[in-house]
């Protein structure tokens, strides 16, 4: 039985002074975000960034600690945190000066070894269970794009089997059924217009804790699947526990049938612990992507897993699958990673961080009941999302359906005059970073007392 078993300051005075000032923000913020619109699709780099604008124009400029800063000066306390990968805090003192000192040697040569990619590979090896070997990349969307790659030469095989409700990135192999409407739930549903039906076409999809079903594919597909990939902790909804019979039972069955097993910790890699999700409930996958907090914000990402799958990367005659990419291993990512991992487990964050989570979602939960207010605060750890119109514990995607889009919508705008940031996309999720304290802690539940009373 593991936890997901389970059922069931000063920057804040600084944002209160700031609000009175709302004409002198739009004139500064709306002729950079006007430019932006004339072009950059959107106004902003992806789709999902646009969604800030959500509660108002926005264009940040500089960030420091829990601390968001707008081009106008506002300052908010930052719960988006870069989608997740700030893990000790914006403009981090050590990791950015680890990455200056190899910004300083030049920052990427192209060819042969770097002893730093030795040092980060072998601490990777250290802490996440699956890894025996590493290829370095940029990307989470790289990461589990090579993963699928080594899969499916080592098997021979075309299909991927995922899950409704989980994210692996935007290519075409993955970017389906993470968010079907309703009516589209069980199919195939790709994410993007322009993706290639076949690939599409190749990736199965099953709803997620659902051990029969997927043993049931797994069975079916024997001769054709090439992987299985899962984001073991679903925070792409929010957070889905996995029920750890299903983790287990995907193990099994993919064990018997020679499927590798891709655990995708983009997410919940070095921001839930050191060691991944894998070593919280044992189980351990053939393959791993790592990115986000594994280098606090620089572009850098890992695929790792069973030495025989990675060496068919080597490179040689011998080896048929080319992982390639001009930057991959670069240094001031690689600098950052090191950095990173050493300060996570030194300073043993995830403790304090677990810690504070708990008592985000206690508060919020309270505040919830308090007020009358239907909705549920989900999360895990150093996560945590508050969702409205819906109850109990979600452990599926259908779990996920039918929240209240339009309150989150007003409680993020709420939230957001009263200085505290994060994305008002209701399936997204708030983070908390090393630099959060007790004082954004009692802010926050300050400000959602007050808007959740109003809502
Ligand atoms: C679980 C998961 N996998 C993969 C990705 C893709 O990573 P990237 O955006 O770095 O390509 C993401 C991005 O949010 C993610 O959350």
């Amino acid at each position: 039985m593991t936890d997901f078993d389970r059922t069931e300051s000063d920057d804040v005075n600084r944002v209160e002074d700031m609000k009175d000032d709302s004409s002198t923000n739009r004139d500064r913020t709306e002729p950079i975000v006007d430019r932006a619109r004339e072009i950059i699709p959107g106004g902003a780099q992806t789709g999902l960034r646009a969604q800030a604008y959500d509660t108002g124009d926005v264009a940040f400029e500089s960030a420091s600690g829990a601390t968001l800063t707008t081009v106008a000066g506002e300052q908010y306390i930052d719960y988006h945190l870069g989608f997740g990968p700030i893990i000790l805090g914006h403009a981090h003192e050590d990791v950015d000066a680890a990455a200056r000192a190899a910004i300083d040697d030049g920052v990427l040569y192209g060819a042969g070894t770097t002893p730093l990619e030795v040092e980060v590979a072998e601490r990777l090896v250290d802490l996440v269970p699956s890894v025996e070997m590493v290829n370095f990349c940029n990307s989470g969307s790289e990461a589990t794009y090579h993963a699928i790659r080594l899969a499916r030469a080592a098997t021979g095989n075309e299909k991927v089997l995922k899950f409704e409700g989980c994210y692996h990135g935007w290519h075409d192999y993955v970017d389906v059924s993470v968010y079907p409407p309703a009516d589209r739930v069980g199919e195939r549903y790709p994410e993007s217009d322009g993706m290639l039906p076949a690939a599409v076409e190749n990736t199965l999809v099953a709803p997620f804790n659902d051990s029969d079903a997927a043993e049931e594919i797994v069975r079916d597909h024997s001769d054709d699947l090439a992987a299985v990939i899962l984001e073991p902790v679903p925070h792409s909804v929010g957070c889905l526990h996995p029920r750890t019979e299903f983790l287990e039972t995907l193990r099994e069955v993919t064990e018997v049938h020679g499927v590798p097993l891709i655990f995708d910790e983009v997410i919940s890699g070095f921001r839930h612990s050191p060691h991944g999700v894998q070593g919280e409930v044992n189980v351990t996958p053939d393959l791993t992507c790592v990115a986000k907090a594994l280098g606090n914000g620089y572009p850098v990402a890992a695929v790792g897993g069973r030495s025989d799958l990675l060496a068919q990367a080597g490179g040689d005659n011998e080896s048929g699958v080319v992982i390639s990419g001009t930057y991959s291993g670069s240094l001031p990512g690689l600098a950052a990673a090191r950095e990173t991992i050493d300060t996570i487990v030194a300073e043993d964050v995830q403790a304090s961080l677990t810690d504070l989570g708990d008592r985000y979602r206690d508060g919020l939960a309270d505040l919830l009941e308090d007020h009358g207010v239907d909705g549920r605060v989900v999360g895990h750890r150093s996560i945590f999302s508050v969702q409205f119109g819906v109850r109990g514990e979600p452990r599926t995607y259908e779990d996920v359906l039918g929240l209240d889009e339009e309150r989150f919508h007003a409680f993020a705008a709420g939230m957001r005059e009263r200085g505290h940031f994060f994305t008002p996309n209701p399936y997204k999720r708030h983070h908390l970073s090393a630099a959060h304290d007790e004082a954004h802690l009692e802010s926050y539940l300050e400000a959602a007392d007050t808007v959740l009373a109003e809502l």
